[in-house]
């Protein structure tokens, strides 16, 4: 398949998991891609991988921090520049801490808030008038099951997710006539650095029948970033031409 054949674009958390995927799938599709992230490390493991796979030509990275206003500003004109313009930006970049409430601090709160819900805004501002003069437009935010059913320890990250869905929405309806989409995956139960490396960080005294319901109903437990990259690329792409302002859920059926 070369849906992307001649697109080009833009990919936050491009360093790690399920934003590496979509990277390799986009760039496996044919397309142009800019990813962007704050770990050097995991770009540099991402912009390898892509060479093996003899994409080298078609991929640039550079680090950017989507939560600081003035870095997205450069790091977005930066990437249009390299692109040639943008055609789909897609939202990945985000970080999970868990905490009990009432052990929140403003301080994790503001952070979380920050990288997830305000960053995306950020990009989202910065970019509208690339994708704007693009070809048939797409933005793919990322929300996660936490935005609609109920995940304990995780009120400062749900709270951002259900912020990205509501921002999807309004923000679908507002360009629509521009031809502009705006589509929102909520992937649930994948494997990523988020989940499997440094993981969720659930409190020590974690009351586990709390997660009685959070388990996939088909599969053996866990999927790989790459079942969500498949989503992502239907959805910046003409097969997703008739979808906007809306989510799709990818968890395997847990919250089925
Ligand atoms: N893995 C899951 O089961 C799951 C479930 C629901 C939602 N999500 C969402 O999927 C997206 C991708 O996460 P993942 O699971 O691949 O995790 P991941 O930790 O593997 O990848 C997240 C990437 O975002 C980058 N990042 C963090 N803060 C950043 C910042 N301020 N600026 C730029 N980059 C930053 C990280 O360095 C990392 O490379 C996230 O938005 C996450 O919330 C994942």
């Amino acid at each position: 398949m070369n849906r992307y054949e001649g697109r080009r674009v833009l990919i936050t958390g491009g360093g790690s998991g399920i934003g590496r995927a979509t990277v390799h799938r986009l760039l496996a599709e044919g397309g142009r891609v800019h990813a962007v992230d704050i770990a050097e490390a995991g770009l540099k493991a991402t912009a390898e991988h892509a060479a093996a796979a003899g994409h080298a030509d078609r991929l640039t990275t550079a680090l950017l921090d989507i939560s600081d206003e003035n870095a997205v500003r450069e790091g977005v004109a930066a990437a249009t520049r390299a692109l040639g313009g943008i055609d789909v930006l897609v939202n990945a970049a985000g970080i999970l801490r868990s905490a009990h409430t009432h052990r929140t601090t403003l301080e994790l709160w503001n952070q979380v808030i920050g990288v997830n819900l305000t960053g995306t805004f950020l990009m989202i501002r910065e970019t509208l008038p690339a994708l704007l003069a693009g070809d048939r437009p797409v933005v793919v935010n990322f929300s996660s099951t936490s935005a609609s059913f109920a995940h304990p320890y995780m009120s400062a990250y749900a709270a951002s997710k259900g912020g990205i869905q509501s921002m999807t929405h309004a923000l679908a309806a507002e360009y629509s006539k521009q031809g502009l989409r705006f589509v929102s995956v909520a992937p649930g139960s994948i494997e990523s650095g988020m989940t499997t490396g440094s993981g969720p960080g659930l409190p020590e005294d974690t009351d586990w029948s709390l997660f009685a319901k959070l388990a996939p109903a088909i599969g053996q437990g866990f999927a790989g970033p790459e079942t969500v990259a498949g989503v992502v690329a239907m959805l910046g792409s003409e097969d997703g031409a008739f979808i906007t302002g809306t989510e799709i859920r990818i968890d395997g059926g847990t919250h089925c």
